[in-house]
């Protein structure tokens, strides 16, 4: 079969690797890839968001799956749209995708499945917004409505900056519309994971737990970025955390959805705190993590793309899902400057050096003059597997030294977390 993936980053390069490893694929088409993809797949130049022209490709080539990677075509309909036309893709429709697309809708959903989350309140004047901080205090969590490309959610440890944050996104419009309303919730503490399921719509299979890394320095310092490095699986992720997340989060609100009539179909994934009080939601989001899906897809055992398929046709039930023991761990490469302004352009060095259990998933590349060379803030996800975390620190760290570009930096603390927990160290 013919498969296209949709996007172009470190996740995108991982699903393309992934697929083009299946036996039922004879070829992968990426749109709009990056340098690394280009090695496996046919990158073809249409943007991830070009939905027109992604479904005009997708019926010439005679496209047989499409797997979509970042949210913005999800929220937009790709899903509803390929379907009308009668094209499989993989993916939840709009309407579910509001999961992610809306926060407000997101946590009307979890009031109505009487899901373990922050308690919020929602605003859509600036001046109502503010009274209720002033009235509830610090610490407090101030969000965008809609897409703000990972940076909405603004967490405010006193009244000033909370009231600040309002005005960013509700008068100064950061993220344009998404800003017309707003979410203030209660600021959780405790340990972050990510919990990606499959589902049909009707049933679910739980990937490997996860962990991100998204501030910009060593013991998670500095500002946000997208994500500087994630590894699976996640010790603070235990059974019983597991059991709960399921019972209470995952399942009430998958059986909602659909008895509302949009059953949620794809990739699933909730962004949850491990609080004192048992694990609480802080985001859904309606597609594979990045980074979370390099560490985690490494560890798939199974072919892909069976689970896919059966993903689509509402037969999720029959696929066979299996992870490998051990552990994996992403460290990602970022350009200077990165998550602020950076300069693009500069070569790459050192790729053909890194062994070969190592596998570096590109993000921000692109090829010029028959060089690879660095085209986006996160440049590189040095992705290595290992039978404990330990080890699979260790080798992506070795290979991340063979590399090198003008201006790079990268955390030397990535699963500093779950080594702590298995040694037994104090939680920081
Ligand atoms: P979100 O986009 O909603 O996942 O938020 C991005 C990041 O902000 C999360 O990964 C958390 O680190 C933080 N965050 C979001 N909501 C809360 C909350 N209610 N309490 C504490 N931290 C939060
Ligand atoms: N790594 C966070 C995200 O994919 O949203």
């Amino acid at each position: 079969m013919k498969v296209l993936v949709v996007g172009g980053g470190g996740r995108e390069h991982t699903l393309v690797w992934k697929i083009s490893q299946s036996p039922r694929v004879r070829q992968v088409f990426c749109a709009p890839g990056n340098a690394g993809i280009a090695r496996l797949a046919t990158c073809v130049p249409i943007g991830a968001e070009d939905l027109e022209g992604l479904l005009d490709f997708a019926r010439r080539e005679a496209i047989d799956l499409t797997v979509v990677g970042p949210e913005a075509p999800l929220v937009a309909g790709i899903v509803d749209m390929f379907t009308a036309a009668g094209l499989r893709i993989f993916g939840p429709t709009r309407a579910a995708a509001r999961l992610e697309g809306s926060k407000v809708w997101a946590k009307q959903v979890m009031s109505r499945y009487g899901v373990p989350t922050a308690r919020f309140a929602v605003f859509d004047a600036p001046e109502a917004a503010k009274a209720h901080i002033r009235e509830v205090g610090a610490p407090i969590v101030v969000k965008a409505d809609g897409l703000a490309a990972g940076k909405g959610a603004i967490v405010c440890g006193d009244v000033e900056s909370a009231l600040r944050a309002v005005d960013t996104i509700m008068v100064e419009k950061a993220f344009g519309a998404s800003g017309d309303r707003v979410v203030v919730e209660e600021c959780l503490t405790g340990e972050e994971v990510s919990v990606l399921v499959f589902t049909d719509g009707r049933d679910f299979v739980p990937m490997v737990s996860s962990q991100d890394h998204k501030p910009v320095y060593d013991g998670d310092r500095g500002p946000n970025t997208g994500g500087m490095g994630a590894y699976a699986p996640a010790p603070v992720y235990t059974p019983e955390v597991h059991e709960a997340v399921m019972r209470d989060i995952v399942a009430p609100v998958l059986r909602g959805l659909a008895a509302e009539g949009h059953p949620y179909r794809g990739v699933l994934y909730a962004g949850l705190m491990v609080t004192g009080e048992g694990p609480k939601v802080l985001e859904f989001n309606c597609r594979f993590g990045d980074p979370e899906a390099q560490p985690v897809l490494m560890l798939l055992e199974s072919d892909l793309v069976p689970v896919l398929e059966a993903v689509v046709e509402g037969r999720l039930r029959e696929a066979e899902v299996r992870w490998k023991e051990g552990a994996a761990v992403c460290v990602v490469m970022a350009s200077g400057g990165y998550p602020g302004s950076y300069r693009k352009g500069f070569p790459i060095e050192g790729l053909e050096e890194v062994p070969p259990d190592v596998v570096v998933f590109h993000a921000g590349t692109a090829f010029r003059d028959g060089r690879v060379v660095t085209a986006g803030g996160r440049v590189l996800g040095v992705t290595a597997y290992g039978p404990d975390i330990r080890t699979a620190i260790d080798r992506a760290y070795a290979a991340v030294e063979r590399i090198r570009f003008k201006g790079m930096h990268y955390r030397r603390d990535i699963g500093w977390r779950a080594l702590a927990r298995l040694e037994g160290r104090q939680q920081t």
